[in-house]
């Protein structure tokens, strides 16, 4: 029941119309009891700071933030998690007294993803497709969590060198080392955890990966694609085809959900049954957008 009880979440975008955080939050707001609703807002980039003043004033229980609002919302906030502001980009907005403290739970829903599938970041070698915003997160996380080493692999060469720099400087360690695509014919021996986070192969341009060659493949321990559309991504199969582990992008858009709703109702657990309700129910939705 909706009543003067009930608080506010949503989601701001622009444009909105196809975040499934809707369907998400509410479904743990229905499994977890809790008396809240969560709507998709529709946010002018010139907005952005009414947008804020105005949740702040109508007491919004959090607010999650999508593109291309992550990096421009962090000036009219009150506070910044520490990675977030490494990262440059918060997802995810707490309420605190006098405004809001911004997160970005897209980094832990990576990391949430890539433990579950068994994979320990501590002391892994990893190798990181592309440098752009989602990446950027990748690498933080990975540095943050003791890769033992990262290697930023990208079109172009400057931001995947830009990125590496930000990476070594915030962790105090020279752990990340910008290259371009093609440089991973010279990687040296050894087995690698390798995320993809450029936006090759996503829906319709599905028959496309970074890297075709085989060889690179035959490196990989687990395939990580931050890609959600199609869930089998090319990068994927060829991960599988030579024998690696895969993991798919929906984790962790499910688990950074999970994560910011638990920073909403700290005293809620979202259930592992919650989550494979989600999983399907978003798989399902999913499915209709792919078909032509
Ligand atoms: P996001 O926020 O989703 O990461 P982005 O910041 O635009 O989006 O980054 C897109 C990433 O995909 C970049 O690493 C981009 O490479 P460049 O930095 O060279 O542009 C990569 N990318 C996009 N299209 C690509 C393609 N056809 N081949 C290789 N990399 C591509």
């Amino acid at each position: 029941m909706i009543g003067t009880k009930t608080r506010v979440y949503g989601v701001i975008g622009h444009p909105v119309g196809h975040s499934l955080s809707p369907l998400m939050q509410n479904h743990c707001l229905e499994r977890t009891g809790a008396d809240g609703i969560y709507a998709a807002f529709e946010v002018e980039p010139e907005r952005l700071g009414d947008m804020v003043r105005g949740a702040e004033a109508m007491g919004f229980g959090g607010i999650n933030v999508t593109v291309p609002h992550k990096q421009q919302v962090i000036q009219y906030l009150k506070e910044t998690d520490r990675i977030a502001a490494a990262i440059g980009a918060v997802n995810t907005l707490v309420p605190v007294p006098g405004g809001f403290k911004g997160y970005n739970t897209d980094a832990p829903g990576l990391k949430r993803a890539i433990e579950e599938a068994g994979v320990t970041i501590s002391g892994e070698m990893c190798i990181l497709l592309g440098a752009g915003g989602a990446a950027r997160a990748a690498a933080f996380m990975l540095a943050e969590e003791g890769a033992a080493r990262i290697l930023i692999l990208n079109r172009s060469l400057e931001k995947a060198v830009s990125l590496a720099e930000d990476v070594n400087r915030v962790s105090g360690r020279s752990v990340a080392e910008g290259l371009t695509l093609e440089s991973y014919r010279e990687i040296s021996e050894g087995s690698y955890l390798a995320v993809q986070c450029t936006s090759v192969g996503m829906h319709p341009h599905t028959g496309h990966a970074p890297i075709e060659d085989e060889a690179f493949y035959r490196r990989i321990h687990t395939g990580v694609d931050i890609v959600y559309t199609p869930a089998m991504t090319r990068f994927m199969q060829l991960t599988k085809a030579a024998g690696g582990r895969t993991v798919g992008g929906l984790d962790m858009l499910i688990y950074q959900g999970v994560i910011a709703y638990e920073l909403w109702h700290p005293e809620l657990k979202v259930d592992q049954e919650t989550i494979a309700q989600i999983r399907n129910m978003l798989r399902e939705q999913l499915e209709g957008t792919e078909r032509p």
